[in-house]
């Protein structure tokens, strides 16, 4: 008689306990954050409960509350009565990732946490209902934000860090051989141009969103010594004509926003703009064509089917390579990263 197939990704009670609990998890991890307890031990491995009560500023009862869950979450460790990051955290605080990783932290404790809570209603109404956590007018995140200006400079500063994360694979990835000027639209504050910029001399930069988002990629720029090579202009990239003269287009966490048809609205207005021989440049997080993962992408997910604008959704590869082949892009390449984060470039020529 055959074996029968053992099935390696049978749900586990433990797996249920972390998704039942799911959001305590998170509450741990950003209060282990907040309260300085990864940095504390990141400089002063091996403190008691007590030691770290003291260095915090915390009584006991609250230190035993975070220690017990960082440490059943595998955040901490503790031997001998003495405590310790997981060696993966203390990695973090050995390159500036951590730097990068604290800002997700509070990206996802500011802005994701409760309008992800109207995740039921989202799905119901099959719209974005976690917008109403937001003042201001508009119908998507952007046309919020400035209604807050202190949560607008936290927005972009945390967008930044969420595109640090990941802009690496687009720098690898995105061949710009040949091409003089470079098309970023709704680029934000110019974190992926800037990067480009550096890794690609020869190539200028223009960097189209809406004006708070202008502004902030001007001081950065500018930060960079770039103001010579990245120009910026402010405009909507569904109103406003593109300009012309670009070798490239690119989208850079932009398409996961939108519906199909404004995404194919989108890539026909970077069509036209294109000369023929000129590019389309894709990058964002991707899922799976078999529609059941990765991870990372169904659970950010989330954030962009209960807040970002109406038709927002993680989309697969396949998706993006059908869109580019319909708006009449050829030579449709795919070029997933390899880091631990589902980010990808998918390029097309006109
Ligand atoms: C997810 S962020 C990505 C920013 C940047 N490309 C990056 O990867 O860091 C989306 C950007 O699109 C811009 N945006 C959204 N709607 C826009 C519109 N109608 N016109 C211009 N920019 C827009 C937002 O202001 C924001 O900077």
């Amino acid at each position: 008689m055959e074996n029968p197939v053992v099935n390696d990704n049978r749900l586990t009670r433990d797996d249920f306990v972390g998704t039942l609990f799911g959001a305590a998890a998170f509450q741990v991890l950003n209060a282990g954050n907040e309260l300085g307890l990864f940095k504390l031990l990141n400089e002063r491995p091996g403190l008691t409960a007590d030691e770290i009560s003291e260095a915090l500023g915390l009584l006991r009862r609250p230190v035993d509350v975070l220690l017990l869950g960082a440490t059943a979450l595998k955040l901490t460790t503790m031997s001998d009565g003495g405590y310790r990051n997981a060696e993966l955290i203390d990695a973090m605080f050995g390159t500036d990732e951590w730097e990068i990783i604290t800002d997700l932290i509070t990206f996802e404790a500011k802005f994701v946490y409760a309008p992800q809570g109207d995740l039921v209603e989202s799905l119901r109404d099959n719209t974005n209902v976690g917008l109403r956590r937001f003042d201001g007018e508009g119908t998507d995140l952007y046309h919020r934000l400035p209604a807050t200006p202190h949560l607008e400079q936290l927005f972009y500063q945390c967008m930044r860090s969420w595109s640090r994360l990941s802009n690496p694979i687009l720098v690898a990835k995105a061949d710009l051989t040949g091409a003089r000027r470079v098309l970023d639209v709704g680029g934000g504050d110019g974190v992926n141009a800037i990067e480009l910029a550096k890794a690609n001399p020869d190539v200028d930069f223009t960097v189209l969103d809406l004006p708070g988002a202008v502004a902030i990629a001007k001081k950065k720029i500018a930060d960079n010594g770039l103001t010579d090579r990245i120009e910026v202009a402010e405009g909507d990239i569904f109103a406003d004509t593109y300009p012309k003269g670009y070798d490239a287009v690119l989208f850079a966490n932009q398409l996961v926003i939108w519906s199909p048809e404004e995404n194919l609205s989108l890539l026909r207005k970077a069509y036209d703009a294109l000369d023929d021989g000129g590019r389309v440049l894709i990058f964002n997080v991707m899922s799976d064509d078999t529609g059941d993962g990765p991870l990372y992408a169904a659970l950010d997910n989330l954030y962009f089917t209960t807040i970002t604008a109406s038709g927002s959704t993680i989309y697969p590869w396949g998706q993006y390579e059908r869109w580019l082949t319909e708006v009449g892009f050829t030579k449709v390449e795919r070029l997933p990263g390899d880091t631990w984060t589902p980010h990808g470039v998918i390029s097309g020529v006109k």
